[in-house]
């Protein structure tokens, strides 16, 4: 079973207020160098919020567009009644009794904003699956006073928060037992508690294989461009006293080729119903590396990544990022003005490189995906 984590602390929560509330969140981008957290009240603060990865990682940007929608829902709520009226509708229960085209209006608002949250990023088929989830719990209160559809929206999207947490350990306590005793594991990019509510999925099965096996040591890959594997792994799992080393991205044929890898566990963030998984750049290099010298090379990620509407990894929309994030670093330019850049967020591994996907309802072959998951 898992361990209980020294860090339990929630990466993204709802924080109910006495106007319904806010979104609270980690700072992504000042990790290591500082521990802070967000206030985010708005849709548009949601949008950027994803879109500049102050929140990251699939299943966290999934709860952060559950968020986002029950954020706007509030903020429309608050263009209809008066201010005065609005902490009655909270503190003392009191419907807001609106006219039917005022509710046509809303819900027609509603809609373009949670579209347009979905469009703050690509890849990750979390955040379409979260909004698809606030979508119908919003046409399943559409008789309802728009009092009632908001605290639905909220409690919807707590609801999703808390189940990534248990889902997190369930995919730990399924992968811990694909772990060698005594096992050298590399992961690519950031795959922990700070990219989903809390636990990890990737990071979650390491936590839980260490909680079994103190002898294990983990390689993380820094993950160029944006660093995650140098600026979040190794913050997640220096501060659960895990053994890790760190290496930078080219680095991987060299430890396998050395013995010092036995098994290859990453995350994902859209996973086609052949198998074929998008994850961060250098993904698939490593699992090719690990195809190459006999490495088992696993992917762990929770049933809301795996889009079984798409037949291949060719169907993944790859997201192309800011030429800066290859070219600067640490705000100073590192190589000639002039040359041609192109920055792939992701990648895609090929399904027959994949030894298993490690889900919260057990392990599959990337062929039993659509069988075993279809409904
Ligand atoms: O661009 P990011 O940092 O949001 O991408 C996240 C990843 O690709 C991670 O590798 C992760 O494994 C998927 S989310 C748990």
């Amino acid at each position: 079973m898992t361990q209980e984590l020294q860090h339990e602390e929630k990466t993204i929560e709802w924080c109910k207020t006495q106007s319904g509330g806010y979104s609270l969140m980690v700072d992504q981008t000042k990790i290591p160098y500082t521990y802070e957290k967000v206030e985010i009240k708005t849709l548009n603060s949601m949008y950027d919020a994803i879109k500049t990865m102050i929140v990251r990682g699939a299943p966290a940007i999934g709860i952060a567009g559950a968020h986002g929608c029950a954020l706007f829902a509030l903020e429309l709520l608050s263009k209809i009644a008066p201010k005065e009226a609005l902490e009655d509708i909270w503190n003392k229960n009191i419907p807001l009794n609106t006219t039917e085209s005022q509710k046509t209006e809303f819900f027609k608002e509603l809609e373009k904003g949670f579209d347009y949250l979905n469009s703050s990023r690509p890849t990750a088929v979390n955040l379409l699956w979260a909004i698809g989830e606030q979508k119908k719990i919003v046409e399943n209160s559409k008789t309802l006073d728009l009092r009632d559809v908001c605290a639905n929206l909220i409690e919807h999207a707590i609801k999703l928060e808390n189940d990534d947490i248990k889902i997190n350990k369930s995919i730990g306590d399924y992968g811990a037992q694909v772990i060698p005793k005594g096992a050298g594991i590399l992961t690519h990019c950031n795959a922990g508690a700070l990219a989903t509510v809390g636990y990890g999925t990737a990071l979650g099965v390491i936590r839980s294989a260490f909680a079994k096996d103190k002898t294990i040591q983990v390689f993380a890959d820094e993950t160029r461009p944006r660093g995650q594997g140098a600026k979040i792994t190794t913050f997640e799992l220096v501060r659960d006293n895990i053994p890790v080393t760190l290496i930078t991205d080219g680095m991987c044929s060299y430890f396998m080729r050395n013995k010092m890898i036995d098994v290859v566990v990453v995350g994902a963030d859209r996973i086609a119903a052949n198998g074929d998984t998008a994850n961060k750049i250098g993904t698939s290099t490593v699992a090719i590396a690990a195809k190459y010298y006999n490495i088992p090379f696993y992917v762990a990620a929770p049933k809301s990544t795996i889009d079984l509407s798409i037949k291949s990894g060719n169907d993944i929309i790859i997201e192309l990022r800011d030429e800066e994030e290859v070219t600067m670093v640490n705000g100073k330019r590192i190589c000639a003005e002039g040359v041609k850049i192109i920055n792939p967020s992701f990648d895609v591994t090929d399904n027959s490189l994949i030894a298993g996907i490690i889900t919260e309802d057990g392990i599959f072959k990337p062929e039993e995906l659509k069988q075993k998951l279809q409904k």
